[in-house]
This record gives C-alpha cells, sequence and structure tokens, in this order.
C-alpha cells in the first residue's frame, strides 16, 4: 500500500484518507444511546472497547465476542482501503452502538454533544504511548516511516504525528470532562485494578453486575487472554495493512516499558518538555506503578 500522507486538518495532522472524507464524519448523526471509547492512539482503546462490549452484552462470551474487535467496535473516522468506512459500519449497526475515535475533542462532531452521548475516554501516560506508538508505526503497513526511535520521540514531542499532540489531546478532553457526559480513566489505574476500573465504567453506564461476572468480565479481557484471542488482537486483518511478524499489536501491555526505550538523556529532554507543556493543567500521570 501508498504509506499515509498526514495532512494538517482543524490544526491537526491526520492522514489524508481521513481528511478527504472529513465531511461524513463531521455530520455523523449521533444517538443519545451511543457510547463512544474516545483515546489518543495506543492509549488501550482496544482493551477498553473489549470490556465496555462485554458489558453490553452482560457478561456474556457468546453474545459479545464472536466478531472481530473491529467490527464490534467500529473506528468512527475510519477509511481503510478495501473496507467499509467507519461511518458506513456505524449507519448499519444496531442500536445501542459501541464507537471508538481518536479524534481531539475540538474536533469531535457536534451530533454527539447535542445528544449528550456517553463518552469514555482512557489516557495513558506520555512516555508509555511514545513507545507503543512508534512499535505500532511498523505494524501498520500504510503509516509513514518512524525512522529511528530517537527521531519518532522527536517528532511525538512535536506533534508531528498522527492525531497530532499528546498532551493537547489529554488535556482537551480532561477540560472538557464535566461539560459533557465524559468518564475519564487512566490505562495505569486499569492494569492496577481492573475490576475496580470496570464498576466504575458500570456505574457511569447505569448498569449493576454481580461480582462473578466482573470477574469474568476481567479475566477475558486481560492482556494474556486477549493476546491469542484472535477476535480481539487484530490477526484477522490482512498482512497487507496490518503486519505482526515482527512485532503484535499486543506488544506488551504494561505500564514503565518507556524505560526500556527511553535513553538517560531522551528522558531529561522528555521531562524537561512536559513540565512545561503540562504546566497549565492539573491532570497528573503515572509513568510507573
Ligand atoms: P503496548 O504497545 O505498550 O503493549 P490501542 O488499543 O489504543 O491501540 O492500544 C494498544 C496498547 O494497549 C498496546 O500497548 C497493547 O499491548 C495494549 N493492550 C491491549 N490490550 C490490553 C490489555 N488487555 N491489557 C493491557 N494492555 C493492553
Amino acid at each position: 500500500p501508498t504509506l499515509q500522507k498526514l495532512v494538517p486538518l482543524h490544526g491537526v495532522p491526520m492522514a489524508i484518507e481521513i481528511a478527504e472524507n472529513w465531511e461524513t464524519v463531521e455530520q455523523f448523526q449521533a444517538k443519545s444511546d451511543d457510547l463512544v471509547i474516545s483515546t489518543y492512539p495506543k492509549a488501550g482503546t482496544t482493551w477498553a472497547s473489549e470490556i465496555v462490549d462485554m458489558i453490553y452484552a452482560g457478561g456474556d462470551l457468546e453474545k459479545c465476542c464472536r466478531d472481530t474487535i473491529y467490527n464490534r467496535v467500529p473506528y468512527l473516522e475510519a477509511r481503510i482501503p478495501g473496507m467499509p468506512t467507519g461511518v458506513e459500519q456505524l449507519a448499519v449497526a444496531p442500536s445501542p452502538r459501541l464507537l471508538k475515535t481518536h479524534l481531539p475533542i475540538h474536533m469531535m462532531p457536534n451530533s454527539f454533544w447535542e445528544k449528550n452521548a456517553k463518552v469514555i475516554y482512557v489516557a495513558r501516560n506520555a512516555k508509555d504511548v511514545a513507545v507503543s506508538y512508534f512499535f505500532f508505526h511498523q505494524i501498520v503497513k500504510a503509516m509513514p516511516d518512524p525512522g529511528p526511535w530517537g527521531v519518532f520521540l522527536d517528532n511525538y514531542m512535536e506533534g508531528n504525528v498522527s492525531y497530532g499532540s499528546w498532551y493537547e489531546h489529554v488535556k482537551g478532553w480532561w477540560e472538557k470532562r464535566n461539560d459533557h457526559n465524559i468518564l475519564y480513566l487512566f490505562y495505569e489505574d486499569m492494569k492496577e485494578d481492573p475490576k475496580r476500573e470496570i464498576r466504575k465504567m458500570l456505574h457511569f453506564l447505569e448498569k449493576d453486575m454481580s461480582d462473578d461476572i466482573v470477574e469474568k468480565i476481567a479475566y477475558h479481557t486481560s492482556f494474556d487472554i486477549m493476546k491469542t484471542n484472535d477476535m480481539a488482537n487484530y490477526k484477522t486483518i490482512p498482512n497487507e495493512l496490518l503486519d505482526q511478524s515482527t512485532t503484535s499489536f499486543m506488544r506488551k501491555g504494561i505500564a514503565g516499558d518507556w524505560k526500556n526505550h527511553f535513553t538517560v538523556a531522551q528522558n531529561e529532554k522528555f521531562d524537561e518538555e512536559y513540565k512545561r507543556k503540562m504546566s497549565d493543567t492539573r491532570l497528573h500521570f503515572r509513568s510507573e506503578i
């Protein structure tokens, strides 16, 4: 496939395929019972999607998980060659619909706010996202060549990657979390105590479940189980699009892997920059647990 070109859209570098089709996304008609999983790429989108889908199925694996996660939780702005667009998938999806997006909050179609649809936002610390995103560029054949790690890291810190700046993304959603129906969660919290975070989701979704079912959901959505589950690990997507031969989509699934990749100098530079870019927010991350 030809390499994805990034073009500025509302000030954010986006894949040209998405930019060219932007009107259909912008005009998307949300429904009040839609549930959106929103994330900066690599923050735990697939994990949260699997959890939410299981919640909607009442913990019943037969009901929930026979199809791929790609079809069960369509990707709103997706426009992948040879596949229906996210908007097309959603047009025929039965309600209540689940969907995912990586859009910064200022690019969300207005309809979601007009309908007061619920959004679960998952944020993950900047360093682990950088590492995960770097490897993801090697898996997705259409993504631009990330270059060596140090070069990619500089681009990431500059917001010169698909979906733009991690800083703007996490802060943008954080600042608006009380203006809309948004539950703001952290990947590190999900790692620390998945059942506690599943309970937060249940509360937000106004659902109740027995401890046994919560336990079952936590087990089914644990990294080790999802890694071997082809309905969740994107193994069903053809190799020409997603090449998992050298590194998997379900790569490590931990908090703190950045320590294996950042040099001391890169870490110092990153921390300094981080302090500056996050000085205007009280949003706090843990980059290890
Ligand atoms: P790593 O590359 O650090 O392993 P997304 O779904 O947003 O693209 O995020 C992918 C990241 O989430 C990958 O991170 C992947 O391994 C991790 N992940 C996926 N499922 C997970 C799970 N059940 N538990 C923990 N991490 C998970």
